[in-house]
């Protein structure tokens, strides 16, 4: 598809929101000794890089890779585990970190795998977050930004796998042939 991007969200914005997503985080962990932040591949790494530096006190990354594929009998879809979190995760406070939550299907199969191996918490932080698409629901504790069914890309989302390198978000406007 023939497209352009035009930016929806700076670097300059998404860096003064990750302050106030570190300040609710630290205040929410401050007397947790051993947080875990658990990122989802490919999409977090770039968030995860610059939230985990912000975050005080005894802190680990760790990182799951999935893949949701659709079920063509329904509407669901199921998650595959294709890499998963080193870390036992057991009597944790465990903190998923997602770029995007788009119909929610990613985040509901993984918090139900991560919920079977007992952790003392489980919250979930994403940077954006679109309700309007959302087909499953899922609780999310911090979010960043709440934006509307645009196609973006950039800060670690893809398109095809480009854009991911943006240090901005990027609306993503299809052109004439
Ligand atoms: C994208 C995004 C979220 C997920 C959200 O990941 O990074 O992880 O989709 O969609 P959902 O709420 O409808 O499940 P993608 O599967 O494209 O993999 P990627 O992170 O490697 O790009
Ligand atoms: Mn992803
Ligand atoms: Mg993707």
């Amino acid at each position: 598809m023939k497209h352009t991007t035009e930016v929806m969200i700076t670097a300059e914005e998404i860096d003064q929101k990750l302050d106030i997503l570190a300040e609710q985080i630290n205040a929410h962990y401050a007397d947790s000794d051993r947080l875990l932040m658990v990122g989802l591949l490919k999409g977090s790494v770039v968030f995860m890089a610059d939230l985990c530096r912000r975050i005080k006190g005894h802190v680990e990354i760790d990182f799951m890779s999935v893949s949701s594929y659709g079920n063509a009998m329904s509407s669901s879809r199921d998650v595959k585990i294709l890499k998963d979190v080193q870390s036992d995760i057991q009597g944790r406070d465990v903190l998923i970190v997602e770029d995007l939550i788009d119909s929610g299907n990613t985040l509901y199969k993984v918090r139900d795998m991560l919920l079977l191996r007992e952790p003392k918490s489980l919250a979930l932080c994403t940077l954006l977050d679109k309700p309007e698409r959302r087909e499953v629901d899922v609780p999310v504790d911090f979010i960043g930004f709440t934006i509307p069914d645009e196609f973006i890309v950039g800060y670690g989302i893809d398109y095809a796998e480009q854009y991911r390198n943006l240090p901005y978000i990027a609306k993503v406007v299809p052109l004439e042939d």
